[in-house]
This record gives structure tokens, sequence and C-alpha cells, in this order.
């Protein structure tokens, strides 16, 4: 899974999984894990149908707890366990879901464990289906996901491409990670809602000849934990994404740069209509003055002279411009003088906050899945924080711009 999903500290929240009888049912498992892995406490229910392609046994195995059996079990430790979920859980999931039971969704028909647990869970309710593209195809089908859409359901999916029985089309089960971050969200706090956050991230490339370019290690992942923690918190984000390979949830707007001077103009479009602005890109402060654009060929002389000219600086250019009401998040990348430069640059670049960390340190810095980080905030408060996940890292800076 991508750094950027993989959220945890969900403690005390608990899901219910639904799983249905698809050849995807063992993905459910993965789901599982995913959100084991936040900390969520998650009890499950898997259908007749879902017993044919997976067991019960599976996901017990797994951490999930209690796995309800069929409606009229024998041996089931209480009477009401078509009630509990609705009474325990903070959200329900069922992934993968079939044609039947979302026809049972949709038209109510407790006849089954899942479709009881379903009915009577007051909390949000995120699906993602899982069929052959004609079934998928099938307008009682399309009926049914729609009236599940106006019910309130959180609907993820279904992907296209080929699937089990060799058809291609819409109806493969959504990415773990997706249907994973429509939980989460559904379970976040909203603080966030309302707000429009521009978010710039990933390295940027200078081009100097028709195969070369001027770059860095950047991968991006600090600035896309705080895209899609500000996307869980309700925000509308828009992220300004230099060359990183990441993807985003489809809540998330993405604008594809390669050059510093394609990502100023986009962060520049976009800042007026924001309410916070965060810079987490490592943007190159100079680019090469191009050779042309044909390849460079070696000139048998020793040595070679590059000219480097002056890129914008994009926070720097948003802080002029910022409006009351804005706040704005920079970082700084430091190999020395920590808190003396990030003082500095707070103030240089009109900040609201800035994030800084010491690059040569170990675990903190490009390509890296932690961070450890100083945080300065234009008020004088400054905290140090220990060596924590980029995901947690996101979520406290947050936090702590939002505690204005
Ligand atoms: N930044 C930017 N545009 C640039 C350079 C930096 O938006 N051309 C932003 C970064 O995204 C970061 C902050 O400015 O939020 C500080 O970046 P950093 O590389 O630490 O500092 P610089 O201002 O580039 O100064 P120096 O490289 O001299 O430390």
């Amino acid at each position: 899974m991508q750094r950027h999903y993989q959220f945890a500290g969900f403690m005390g929240k608990r899901v219910h999984l639904g799983v249905t009888g698809s050849i995807a049912a063992y993905k459910a498992l993965d789901l599982l894990r995913a959100l084991i892995r936040a900390d969520l406490q998650v009890s499950a229910t898997l259908t007749p149908g879902a017993e044919e392609f997976v067991r019960g046994l599976a996901f017990e195995a797994l951490g999930a707890s209690p796995v309800y059996g069929p409606m009229f079990d024998a041996r089931a430790e209480s009477p009401f366990g078509h009630l509990e979920p609705g009474q325990l859980a903070d959200a329900m999931v069922i992934a993968p879901a079939s044609a039947t039971t979302m026809a049972r969704l949709a038209f109510g028909l407790g006849d089954d464990m899942l479709a009881c647990q379903a009915l009577a869970f007051p909390g949000p309710k995120i699906i993602a289906p899982a069929m052959n593209p004609k079934m998928w195809e099938a307008p009682a089908t399309r009926r049914n996901w729609e009236m599940l859409g106006e019910m309130g359901y959180t609907r993820v999916g279904p992907d296209s491409g080929h699937v089990a029985c060799g058809d291609t089309g819409s109806g493969r089960f959504a990415q773990v990670d997706e249907i994973l971050l429509a939980v989460l969200k559904a379970i976040s706090p909203q603080d966030m809602a309302g707000r429009k956050v521009v978010v710039t991230l990933g390295p940027t490339r200078e081009s100097w000849d028709a195969v070369r370019f001027w770059s860095n290690p950047s991968s991006g992942t600090m600035g896309a934990c705080l895209a899609v923690a500000a996307y869980l918190r309700g925000a509308d984000v828009h992220a300004v994404a230099g060359p990183c390979g990441l993807t985003f949830p489809a809540g998330i707007r993405v604008t594809n740069v390669n050059s510093a001077r394609e990502m100023y103009e986009a962060a520049s479009e976009a800042w007026p209509d924001a309410d916070i602005g965060c810079c987490s890109a490592a943007v190159a402060d100079y680019r090469p003055v191009p050779f042309g654009d044909q390849k460079f060929k070696k000139t048998g002389t020793d040595g070679l002279t590059v000219q480097f000219e002056t890129n914008p600086d994009i926070l720097k250019s948003l802080g002029k411009v910022k409006k009351a009401g804005q706040m704005l998040l920079g970082f700084a990348a430091e190999t020395a003088n920590v808190e003396a430069e990030a003082a500095r640059k707070l103030e240089a670049k009109n900040l609201d906050m800035i994030a800084a960390n010491d690059v040569s340190s170990d675990g903190s810095g490009f390509g890296t899945a932690t961070n450890r980080m100083l945080v300065l905030h234009r008020s004088g408060r400054k905290e140090h924080w220990p060596l924590l996940s980029k995901t947690e890292v996101a979520w406290r800076l947050w936090d702590h711009l939002l505690l204005d």
C-alpha cells in the first residue's frame, strides 16, 4: 500500500466488514489487514456465497472479531448478532458487494445476516461492488446502485478492466486503498469541511536537453500525506504534483506538472480561491539554461559547464499576495542551523507556520516514511516532534495550524 494511504491512530473506532459471494472476496482479507493496521477494531460477516470463496476462519485468524455466522445459527454467541454492528461499529463497509446483496440492500430485504445488519445500521455505510461487466450493466443492477447512492451509501468503484471470467469492462473490485480511504473518511472528524486547500508536492524537473533534466530525489510522500489527511478531514483539496508517480483518491483534484515554472503557474492560479496553502514541493531553485531540443553529444574535450537561471520561489510569491483569512504552511529542508533557517523562512515568506527538518539526519527527509519535525508558528509557538510516520506528521500539522 502506498505510504500516503497508511493512516493509523483510529483507536477506539470500530468498523464492520461485510463480504459477499464474489471471486474478489479474498481481497477483503487485504482490506481487513489495512483496517487493522489503521488501529481499528473490525468485526465481519460473510454471506453463504462469500463462504464459497473464503472462510470466516481466515478473517478470524487475521484479527476480525467477532465473525458472524448465518442468521439462524444455533452456535451463535448472541441472538442479536443482526443488531450488534449497528450498536457498536462507527462505519460499515460491504466489500465486495455482489449484485444480489446490492438488490437486498436497495429493497430492504432482511433475508440473511448481512442484509439485516445493514438494515439495522444507522451509521455511515460504504459499498464496493464486484461482478461481471454484463451483470454490472444490467438495468436492475444500475437501478439498485442509484438507489443505494440516494440512500446515502458511499459508493466506491467499480473499476474497469479485465475481470476473472475473461470479459473486459466495468465491474472490477475497486483498489483496496480506495476502499480503505472511504472508510477512514467516514470515521474522521470533518473539521476541515468547507476549506479549500492547495498543496504543492514532489520534485520538479528542469530539462536541459532532449533527454536530460535537473531534479532531486523527493518522493512527494510528505505532501501527499498532507493532501490525503486534509481530504479525510473534509477539505476540498487541490494537489499540484511534480513528477512522483503517486496516485490520489478520486475526490482530490490533481494538477500534474513537471517544471518549477509550471508548478508556479498552477499554484498561483489556485491560490486566490484557497483558504489554506501548503508548499511541500522540493522545487529546483535553479534551472539549467537549455542546451536546446536536441540531445547534447559528447564533445571529446574534458569537462562541461552548464549555466543556471533562477526559478520563481512559489511559496514566497503566495506569501506576498496572502489575503486576510488565508493561511500558509511551508517547509524547510535543512542540513544545518535548522531553527534559525526555519525562523528566517517563516518571516521572509510571510508564513503562518513552518515545518523544518534536518534532511541529513536518519529517518528524516527525502524518500523516507518518517520525519522528525521542528514546527514554528508565527504566534511564537515552537514544538519539537519525535520521529513520526509522515501520515501522523501531516495529521498533526493540520491540527496545529487549525489551533488558531
Ligand atoms: N519553495 C518554493 N519554491 C521554491 C523554493 C522553495 O515554493 N523555488 C518552498 C518549499 O516548498 C518549502 C519552502 O519554500 O516549503 C522552503 O524550501 P527550502 O528548499 O527549504 O528553502 P529555499 O527557500 O529554497 O532556500 P534554501 O534552498 O536556500 O534553503
